[in-house]
């Protein structure tokens, strides 16, 4: 069963067409790794599944309702939410309000927000900075907050805009671990990622992006021998 369906996606930008006539089915629990070089167009895909950006052509299906056009609040609330490659915590507040804000899209009281919270704060290890300002977590911690807040929101299907960028090998390892748990739990999972030893280890299929289109798609072992693919992104060495 397809969770996610997406025709003929297309986003222009004065003169650049930035998603260029994206198809892609993604079925409901699946991990599926975006790779791709810097400027692809991955993000902007993810903008518009996510509805931070009105597309110029296409469509959107999420779990049978077409939802092109939908807002981000309302999107997320159809359960498919994103994570931002920039992210952007309120930082003078406190992990806690800043999940509790998120888990209110869930949660009429207050009370079980910050219940519903905590609990998120507890799976994500971010239990001994609960009451920290967001400002002050390092980078690791940071990548753990945009995880919970999108965690708290209960979503189906999640997208990953690179969290393991910035981080140091030891630092990215619990994170894959966690990400491998949020999957093996039911939600469906589309991962931009550059760190190939992670977008190998998770991925069940593989997308590849070049200059808004795709360039390439399937099993990930067969769609990183294909030399297209070596010569737009990976590079001889890799390969
Ligand atoms: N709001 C915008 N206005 C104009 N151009 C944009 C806008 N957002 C993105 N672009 C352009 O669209 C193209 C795709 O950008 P995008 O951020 O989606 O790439 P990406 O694949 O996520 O790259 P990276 O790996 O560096 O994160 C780039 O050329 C970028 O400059
Ligand atoms: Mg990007």
């Amino acid at each position: 069963m397809s969770l996610l369906q997406v025709e003929d996606l297309t986003k222009s930008f004065a003169g650049l067409t930035a998603v260029d006539s994206v198809d892609v089915t993604v079925a409901d629990r699946e991990f599926l790794g975006i790779i791709g070089p810097n400027g692809a167009g991955k993000t902007t895909l993810f903008s518009l599944l996510a509805g931070q950006l009105p597309p110029t052509r296409g469509r959107v299906v999420f779990d049978g309702r077409d939802i092109t056009g939908w807002s981000p609040a309302k999107v997320a609330d159809a359960g498919l939410v994103r994570t931002f490659q920039l992210m952007r915590p309120f930082e003078s507040m406190s992990v806690l309000d800043n999940v509790a804000i998120a888990a209110h899209h869930r949660h009429r009281s207050r009370k079980a927000a910050r219940r519903h919270a905590l609990e998120v704060i507890d799976r994500v290890q971010l239990d001994r900075y609960v009451h920290s300002p967001s400002g002050s977590l390092p980078t690791a911690g940071l990548k753990r907050l945009e995880l919970a807040r999108a965690l708290a929101l209960e979503p189906r299907l999640l997208l990953l805009d690179e969290v393991l960028a910035g981080l140091v090998p030891a630092e990215r390892a619990p994170i894959i671990e966690l990400l491998r748990e949020i999957h093996a739990d039911g939600v469906t999972v589309m991962f931009v990622e550059h760190i190939m030893a992670a977008v190998m280890a998770l991925s069940e299929r593989l997308l590849v992006m070049a200059e808004g289109r795709e360039l390439a798609l399937g099993d990930p072992q067969q769609v990183i021998a294909d030399p297209r693919v070596i010569e737009a992104y990976l590079g001889e060495d890799y390969a």
